[in-house]
């Protein structure tokens, strides 16, 4: 039985209707003892009444400012401008440790309430492997989309929908298939979404990982007409397109989507596009001659909030309920915060108290 009193918070951003705990394992929280709070929330994908029928109590959105000092606040995406000390213990993605925007004033927050942000990018097991993320279906959304885009049957804005809706548009009509395919990254998380979405358009997509880039052959990589990136780049390779390709009248390449969107990161394998793309307007051309269209979504698990929802809560629920910050994973967030508040000059904040 575990002491933990978690707070699932309602999301700021108004677009952002995903949640790290869906009901179904609400229910599993509860029944191992997990004192669980839900705030209402206008937007998230499951309404509250789906929360207290787990057995959790529901209380007004935002309210966990005033939730008692032990409470851990679990959330997705950025708190709230206010208050401006942050006692309690928050699960999020915070951005804070890349020297974002914004990453200072936040730890600057905890630092100064005396909480702590345990960041999900951060939970990863003994050898470093993330344990909870969105990025199958980040890769599902990018190559449907891409597909979509090269048939020419992609509609803006784009909106929240459900597999079983986006499946029925990406399933191939006869001669739509008819182009080649590359996603490359294929062997991680979004890779493989990217392929299980190639496989209901009925493509048959060439697979590429870090075998097949060691020694990049650029000009096999442009012979395909659409290129899902899906890459987690940690040292800097050479690029896989660059400037001059976008000139080259051998290109064939047509429809490029960068699920990995690392836009103006050192570490960027895509270097010929400055800005990502947006829902309301998700295509950008980027050549007129021979044409090449950009997709660089960098928020694609939200087109598919309650799949991308369940998948996230499954892997984390079983931490959530080991949760624990001397030991295992959440003492490596913890640690993790600890030395960026230090890098900032910041007296850390206090201990885990469970
Ligand atoms: N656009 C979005 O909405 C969105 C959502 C989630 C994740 N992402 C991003 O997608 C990227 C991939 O995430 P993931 O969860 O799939 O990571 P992952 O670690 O599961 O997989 C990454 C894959 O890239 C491969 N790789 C790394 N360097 C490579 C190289 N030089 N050449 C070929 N392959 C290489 C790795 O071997 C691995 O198989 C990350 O940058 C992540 O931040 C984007």
């Amino acid at each position: 039985m575990t002491e933990l009193h978690l707070w699932l918070r309602h999301e700021t951003r108004s677009t952002e209707r995903r949640t790290p705990v869906v009901p179904d394992d609400a229910r599993r929280l509860v029944a191992a003892g997990v004192r669980l709070t839900v705030e209402d929330s206008p937007q998230r994908v499951f309404p509250a009444s789906r929360y207290e029928a787990a057995g959790a109590r529901i209380v007004p959105a935002g309210t966990w400012v005033s939730a008692p000092p032990q409470t851990v606040v679990l959330g997705l995406k950025e708190l709230p401008d206010d208050p401006d000390r942050l006692p309690h213990r928050h699960i999020l993605f915070g951005h804070a440790y890349k020297e974002q925007p914004g990453a200072e004033a936040l730890l600057t927050r905890f630092a100064a309430g005396g909480g702590a942000l345990l960041d999900l990018e951060y939970l990863v097991d003994d050898a470093g492997r993330r344990l909870a993320a969105f990025g199958f279906w980040a890769g599902y959304l990018g190559a449907a989309l891409a597909v979509l885009h090269h048939r020419g049957s992609l509609t803006a804005p784009l909106h929240p929908t459900d597999r079983e809706q986006l499946d029925r548009t990406l399933r191939a009509a006869p001669g739509d298939a008819d182009f080649t395919a590359l996603v490359v990254g294929a062997l991680g998380r979004s890779g493989r979404g990217a392929l299980a979405a190639f496989t209901t358009a009925g493509v048959d997509p060439v697979r590429w990982d870090l075998a097949e880039t060691r020694d990049l052959d650029r000009a096999a990589l442009l012979a395909h007409d659409v290129l899902v990136n899906c890459v987690l780049a940690t040292t800097p390779v050479p690029p896989f397109v660059r400037e001059e390709d976008l000139d080259d009248p051998a290109r064939r390449l047509r429809t490029l989507c960068d699920v990995t969107c690392d836009v103006g990161s050192p570490l960027n394998v895509l270097p010929v596009y400055d800005r990502t793309t947006e829902w309301s307007d998700p295509v950008r051309r980027l050549r007129k001659e021979p044409p090449l269209d950009l997709i660089a979504i960098d928020n694609l698990p939200s087109l598919l909030p309650s799949e991308s929802s369940a998948d996230f809560s499954a892997a984390l629920t079983p931490w959530l309920l080991e949760f624990r910050t001397d030991a295992g994973p959440w003492a490596r967030c913890l640690d993790r915060y600890r030395r960026a508040c230090h890098a900032y000059g910041l007296t850390e904040g206090r201990p885990g108290r469970d």
